[in-house]
């Protein structure tokens, strides 16, 4: 398949995706407008997922089937990623993680894991806007997923596996039991099933716990968790920190993680804003606020990257990214990996057009 080609296709199917989606925006606005209620982007987001399904029956192939250029590889201990790009943990339905992965992630990271079933927090609780001309997203969803046991259970059987990429599991909870005994459920099913291309991410930056508080506020507490997982699994442990934390603190947080093997550090999370500050109304997110997503990040994401630089761990860089030219800015930061999220809501097309970039750079 030459270039052009895969420059055209990608070309077409980006423009289109991105025209429906504004348009389909618009109209939800109008309605919300003129229906008097508090909005947000969720049900554009659900709706934009059902027209991917449909399209990945009637035209996958054409529309999402993208290969990745072999010489843009990279080796994280045994987990080879055929592309640097992860799909960041944000979305649990598999068929979407399933189509993101066709159009050429190298690996992708489901949506963090909790011990129950949740609902998450009440909508609206997803909104988009903009900031220096950039498209953002802020969102309180609080953690909304099937709960451990289930998990544990579908996972094992997914299609994902065939895609022989490695699968990311995020691990959270609201205290460092609640995460030892989500990770040990779900070892013990993908152990029982033979599978291995896998890695854990522990999200220890989510302040969406009934508590408010994240495992990585305290490095104590971040240490006996890590003294309890890692001797439990051989696969790849990450961390993923926040762009809220203090330089200290995230150094400190290097200096843990670096005397532990075959860790790295995902850096980071979405950054906590208050609504008032972005002329949302009252009452467009639960608590008042919520995680910035999306551009804006970027600047926060790269000195990040370079306060762990020298601790010499394996850096994923999450936040902001979107382009080649970001990929490129984060890799000369220090990261190897480099995770999206915003990104793929946005125009999921940047993953064919960032692999094609950096197999020419
Ligand atoms: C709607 C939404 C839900 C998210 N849920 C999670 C989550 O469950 N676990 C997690 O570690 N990060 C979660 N994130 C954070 C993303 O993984 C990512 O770290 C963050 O959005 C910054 O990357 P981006 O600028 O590419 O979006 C979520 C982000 C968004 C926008």
């Amino acid at each position: 398949m030459g270039n052009e080609e895969v420059f055209l296709r990608t070309w077409i199917f980006s423009f289109v995706y991105r025209f429906v989606r504004s348009i389909t925006r618009l109209l939800f606005r109008i309605g919300q407008w003129t229906s008097g209620r508090e909005g947000d982007i969720e049900s554009i987001v659900q709706f934009g997922d059902r027209n991917l399904y449909r399209t990945d029956r009637w035209l996958g192939r054409l529309a999402f089937q993208y290969t990745i250029p072999a010489s843009i590889e990279y080796e994280l201990y045994d987990l080879r990623f055929k592309s640097p790009l992860i799909g960041a943990s944000f979305k649990s339905d598999l068929n979407i993680l399933e189509i993101w992965l066709k159009m050429g992630l190298g690996g992708i990271t489901h949506k963090t894991i909790m011990h129950k079933e949740r609902k998450g927090n009440q909508r609206p609780r997803l909104q988009q806007v903009r900031i220096d001309r950039q498209q953002a997203l802020i969102n309180s969803i609080g953690l909304p997923g099937m709960g451990v046991d289930r998990f544990s259970k579908t996972l094992p059987g997914s299609v994902l596996w065939d895609h022989k990429r490695p699968i990311g599991i995020s691990i959270g909870g609201e205290d460092v039991e609640e995460y030892y005994s989500n990770f040990l459920k779900i070892e013990s099913e993908l152990k029982h099933n033979d599978l291995s291309c896998y890695f854990y991410e522990l999200n220890i930056s989510c302040p969406n716990t009934d508590t408010g508080m994240a495992i990585g506020d305290s490095t104590n507490e971040l240490e006996t968790m890590l003294n309890r997982i890692r001797p439990e699994t051989s696969v790849p442990l990450g961390v993923k920190v926040s762009p809220d934390w203090n330089d200290d603190q995230l150094y400190r947080i290097g200096e843990i993680v670096r005397s532990y093997s075959e860790m790295f550090i995902n850096s980071g999370n979405t950054r906590f804003v208050r609504s008032v500050d972005f002329d949302l109304k009252e009452g467009s997110m639960p608590r008042g606020g919520g995680g910035l997503s999306g551009g804006p990040l970027l600047p926060r994401t790269l000195g990040m990257i370079r306060i762990f630089r020298d601790i010499g761990i394996p850096l994923m860089a999450t936040g902001g990214i979107s382009t080649v030219h970001h990929v490129r800015a984060a890799k000369e930061a220090g990261a190897v990996l480099f995770g999206l999220a915003t990104a793929l809501i946005m125009d999921p097309y940047c993953v064919p057009r960032i692999n094609c970039g950096l197999a020419r750079s």
